[in-house]
């Protein structure tokens, strides 16, 4: 995601793909077994970026928690996130954000984790609540190219086999190593962009228009072609039967039950906003903004020089290009998001 708190200002989509599993995190919370002891309760949030979008559910969970409890026992929230994330805008939103969870609480200890969630992040049996929100289906390495495209559901089929395989396989070791994390009777919600039953998701029409801006930039020789060839964004939407593949066997995997796996239409946050203001201009600025957040760190991934003033000059190119692709999108574009609630047994 791009940094220096460019993620949190650029990143609605996500919030209100998160806001759809807010509801069901707060009742696990509600759920949850608590053991006797004063020790911490501790929740993770795996893949929080910059933090603003892990406000809510944090808040939601806790409020819950603190119904439980009392105000006494400590909380320990631990932030996981690659290496490179932006952990001081994350730790700077969590101390001084109106809506964040450390408000008017004394009992309460945010702490980062700064590697990869396909590795063990934190200790077994450690971790009371779960939360991921638009991070899982981000992959742990690009498997292929993709012919002409930088989106997987425009892959050959060739080229979505090999994602498919990919993105199997890391689901299983991500859930494999959060069931080693969690505790007995310890609850995860992982909510994520998600392609509906028939494969499909009418947020490709994005990347179509992405695509069409890099394509432009190789013509005008801002980008060079092998570059652009390069070019993928790891990420795997899953559809409901995928995310709950590993599950098939009485609803088991690793120790884990999954209690539920749903999908639901996400509300396109710019097109509200457009209602709002009828701003056409203001529309497409918003949604290249998104993008740019989001996907071109990793699209930048791809430059032969790869310093922060040749990525940041092409995610401006790339930003302004989107942008005057998308001037004549007056359209919303609805996405789908899966979530599921497991729970060690
Ligand atoms: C789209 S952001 C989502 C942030 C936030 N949870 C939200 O809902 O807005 C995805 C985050 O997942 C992180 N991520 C992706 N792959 C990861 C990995 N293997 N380990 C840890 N974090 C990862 C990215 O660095 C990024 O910060």
């Amino acid at each position: 995601m791009e940094g220096r708190g460019f993620y949190n200002a650029n990143s609605a989509w996500q919030a209100s793909g998160a806001a759809t599993a807010l509801s069901l995190f707060a009742e696990a919370a509600s759920e949850v077994p608590l053991d006797d002891t004063e020790g911490p309760i501790v929740l993770a949030d795996y893949g929080s970026s910059q933090g603003r979008n892990s406000l809510a559910p944090l808040r939601a969970a806790i409020t819950e928690l603190r119904s439980r409890v009392g105000p006494q026992r400590p909380i320990i929230v631990a932030h996981v996130d690659q290496p490179a994330n932006d952990f001081a805008t994350l730790f700077d939103v969590v101390d001084t954000a109106a809506g964040s969870y450390t408000s008017d609480e004394g009992n309460i200890f945010p702490c980062a984790v700064g590697r990869s969630f396909y590795r063990s992040v934190l200790p077994p049996d450690y971790v009371h609540l779960g939360w991921s929100s638009y991070a899982a289906h981000w992959l742990s390495r690009v498997p292929t190219r993709i012919p002409g495209h930088i989106y997987v559901p425009r892959a050959t089929a060739d080229a979505r086999a090999a994602f498919t395989e990919q993105a199997r396989s890391d689901w299983e070791t991500f859930l494999s190593l959060r069931a080693l994390e969690l505790r007995p009777g310890g609850r995860l919600v992982i909510v994520a962009p998600a392609l509906d039953d028939s494969a499909t998701t009418p947020f490709a029409v994005l990347f179509d228009y992405a695509n069409q801006a890099l394509v432009d930039m190789v013509a005008e020789g801002t980008l060079h072609r092998e570059e652009r060839e390069r070019m993928v964004v790891s990420a795997f939407q899953r559809t409901r039967t995928e995310a709950q593949a590993p599950f098939v066997d009485d609803r088991r995997f690793a120790g884990l039950t999954a209690r539920s796996c749903t999908v639901s239409e996400v509300p396109d946050p710019s097109w509200l906003q457009f209602e709002q203001d009828r701003d056409q201009r203001a529309l497409a600025a918003r949604r290249a903004a998104f993008f740019r957040a989001t996907f071109a760190p990793t699209l930048s991934d791809a430059l032969d020089h790869r310093d922060a003033d040749a990525r940041k000059s092409f995610c401006n190119r790339l930003e302004a290009g989107l942008c005057q692709r998308l001037d004549d999108h007056v359209a919303p574009i609805a996405t789908f998001a899966v979530t599921l609630l497991v729970v060690k047994e």
